[in-house]
């Protein structure tokens, strides 16, 4: 995939409208309302800056949740307009719909300097669909359009690849940033180059497992998806996690990594409880010795110590997913000891969005990495090298 793009830095910005997607779908608590974490916004602030600072009027847009085509009040993006406002210090004006009347009477009046939000795009059937219909709706308000959405950049839809159909296309700051770093660890990773891959299925990772086969000197497997491994090489895993039908793919997997001489680290050791629960019994036993009716929920100290070394003279380390059960304290410890060894490593060090993310900045580790990706789905979709057709639509540098 070319992920060499012209971004903000390539348009003559002054006096022109640009519609910028962003991706402000924050978390948000589910009684209140509120947003919970505002990272998404302020990963925006740097282009929506760039933009106004050098005479662009922005319309901005995003989608929040999944409200599939309707218009649920709960997922409105005023309270983003409110807490945007608040980061830029600047009057937030908001549409209140999409490509309605509201919204192209605003976004007609809209000021260089200015800036305008429109509503929660998924309320439109369209987006999902990406209907070219949408897609000119939204072109015809602006007269480039930047995508800044890193976190969508895997979705096809009318405002993240759609929409470049009708508009010159260009890459916001955020997402340059994510493909330069990302893309520089896969193409040209300072070695060895050490990729950790955890979470719950073998089946979510199993085209990053493919892919970092070519590229990476070593593969560190924990989380649930470890015991599918542990399973295939024979040994009994209890009521741990299971995916029955990748069984034969994870032998396939430690073969191949057997022939290209890649290091393929497995749990040696394994945290195990009595049932899925925070205050189940807890033991520890080596990967051969887990008795029936026990699940493993975390890597054991044995691993630890063998992944520790491995992270310490890494060159580059990616990590994507936690090493077990870690919203448990008595199962956190794996995840915790990975995510230190991987701050303190010296090392590019890159975690993908979501869980591994959330677990980095619950630890406090966050400041420590080179680079934590604000896409979940996204930045494993980039690891396993396929097209993502909100980087493909656009223009090449
Ligand atoms: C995300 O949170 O990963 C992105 O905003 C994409 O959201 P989606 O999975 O609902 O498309």
């Amino acid at each position: 995939m070319n992920y060499h793009k012209k971004t903000v830095s390539d348009i003559e910005l002054n006096g022109k409208k640009v519609l910028l997607r962003c991706d402000f779908n924050v978390p948000q608590d589910k009684t209140t309302g509120a947003i919970t974490s505002d990272k998404r916004i302020v990963a925006s602030l740097p282009t929506i800056h760039y933009l106004l600072d050098h005479g662009a009027a922005v319309i901005a847009c995003s989608h929040l949740g999944k409200p599939k085509g309707e218009r649920k009040e709960s997922l409105t993006l005023a309270p983003v307009a409110k807490r945007l406002s608040e980061l830029l210090g600047i009057d937030v004006l908001f549409a209140g719909d999409i490509v309605g009347k509201n919204a192209k009477a605003k976004a007609a009046a809209l000021q260089p300097g200015q800036i305008l939000l429109l509503e929660n795009l998924r309320f439109d059937k369209g987006e999902e669909k990406n209907d070219p219909e949408l897609a000119k709706a939204l072109a015809s308000m602006a007269d480039v359009y930047v995508s800044d959405a890193f976190g969508t950049v895997h979705r096809a839809h009318a405002s993240t690849a759609g929409v470049a159909a009708y508009l010159p296309a260009y890459a916001g700051l955020l997402v340059e940033k994510e493909l330069s770093v990302m893309g520089k660890a896969l193409d040209d990773p300072k070695r060895p180059f050490v990729a950790i891959l955890g979470g719950a299925k073998v089946s979510d990772k199993i085209g990053v497992i493919n892919n970092l086969l070519e590229k990476a000197d070593t593969i560190i497997i924990g989380g649930g998806m470890a015991y599918t491994f542990a399973k295939a090489m024979g040994y009994e895993i209890g009521t741990s996690l299971l995916e029955d039908d990748k069984l034969d793919y994870a032998r396939d997997m430690i073969g191949k990594a057997k022939e290209k001489g890649v290091q393929f680290l497995l749990p040696v050791d394994t945290a195990i409880g009595d049932s899925f629960a925070a205050d189940c019994k807890r033991d520890v036993v080596d990967i051969d010795r887990m008795p029936a009716g026990w699940m493993g929920l975390d890597i054991g100290p044995k691993t630890i110590a063998l992944y520790e070394n491995a992270i310490r003279d890494a060159g580059t380390v990616v990590w994507n997913g936690p090493m077990g059960v870690f919203e448990f304290p008595a199962f956190a410890m794996g995840t915790e000891a990975v995510a230190k060894a991987v701050a303190e490593s010296g090392a590019v060090t890159i975690v993908g969005g979501g869980d591994s993310a959330a677990a980095v900045e619950k630890l406090g580790y966050a400041d420590k990495m080179t680079h934590i990706s604000t896409g979940g789905g996204a930045s494993l979709e980039f690891l396993e090298g396929i097209e993502l057709p909100g980087v493909a639509c656009l223009l090449d540098k």
